[in-house]
């Protein structure tokens, strides 16, 4: 695989949460839960049918109508214009009404893709011709780790513009100077980068003493010891951060590519202490650390 920062045609080999599972199954007002959403410019419907959860691409092969419009009947979609159905095993028509005893025409074939559950994500994979996985998640199960699915938030920049963004050590005393950072601490050391398998790099960072802040078990910003990046090619980074006082919390996102100038992230913030307290407080600061982000993202 070959391919440019912004070459599309190379993210379309990888796995790509393209919505939450909460979103799938509150889409269904009577139709069935199916909605629509879009994957490095390309339109799906992601639909719950009887056999599992599948991605279509939106457009129904016989005049184009959007089958997010229609209804999941059975281990089918239906489209909304003239009812033909396509089943969820392959996307090939399995009824259509108009014709209910003619022959089904050989290209009456929505286009499926790829589709998994996992980790209360849908991720889908356009092109299933490398051999890529779903990437891990450190310790969502874990069950000394309270996982908590934070709202996922779309900008208006490419997903490698925000991972780059992720994992910058250098913004904290400029973009954070109040949360995660001090204003007083400009000069990092480059960390070893080890990269590993399945497109992994990996580094640790350790930061001067009051050099940097993270989030405890509370939702509150403490001292941090020292923080290990994983970085998951092409789009997803875990950071394993670990307190002076000695919790972890682990921050886990992934951007996926919308098309070439949006990006929607979603993310984890999971902790080993104060598990049964209340998960807002988690939401909100990581919301305010965004907000301080995006203006220069
Ligand atoms: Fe979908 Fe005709 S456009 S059935
Ligand atoms: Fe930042």
């Amino acid at each position: 695989m070959t391919g440019s920062f912004l070459d599309n045609e190379t993210w379309k080999y990888f796995w790509h949460p393209v919505c939450t599972v909460a979103e799938l199954d509150a889409s269904d007002h009577g139709r069935g839960a199916l909605l629509k959403t879009t994957l490095l410019g390309v339109e799906l419907v992601v639909a719950r049918t009887e056999s599992g959860v599948v991605a279509f691409n939106n457009r129904c092969p016989h005049r184009s109508a959007k089958l997010s419009l229609g209804w999941v009947r059975g281990d089918a979609i239906q489209c909304p214009y003239h009812g033909w159905s396509y089943g969820a095993k392959d996307g090939m028509c399995v009824a259509i009404p108009a014709a209910p005893n003619g022959p089904i025409p050989p290209n009456a074939k929505a286009t499926k893709y790829d589709c998994e559950v996992r980790y209360d994500l849908v991720w889908v994979r356009l092109d299933n011709l490398a051999d890529t996985n779903i990437p891990g998640h450190l310790v969502f199960d874990d069950p000394e780790f309270k996982c908590v699915l934070g709202p996922s938030y779309t900008w208006k920049t490419h997903s490698a513009r925000r991972v780059e963004n992720f994992v910058d050590l250098a913004h904290f005393p400029f973009v954070h100077p109040e949360t995660l950072g001090s204003s007083g601490f400009n000069t990092f050391l480059a960390p070893n980068i080890d990269f590993q398998n399945e497109g992994t790099l990996r580094f640790r960072y350790v930061p001067q003493e009051g050099a940097r802040k993270a989030v405890d078990g509370k939702g509150n910003l403490s001292p941090l010891a020292f923080s290990d990046y994983r970085v998951r090619a092409p789009f997803g980074v875990t950071v394993d951060l670990t307190l002076t006082n000695g919790s972890r919390m682990v921050l886990w996102v992934w951007a996926t590519p919308i098309d070439d100038i949006h990006c929607r992230s979603f993310w984890f913030t999971c902790r080993n202490t104060d598990r049964d307290g209340p998960d807002q407080p988690h939401i909100d600061v990581q919301a305010r650390i965004l907000e301080e982000d995006i203006h220069v993202v």
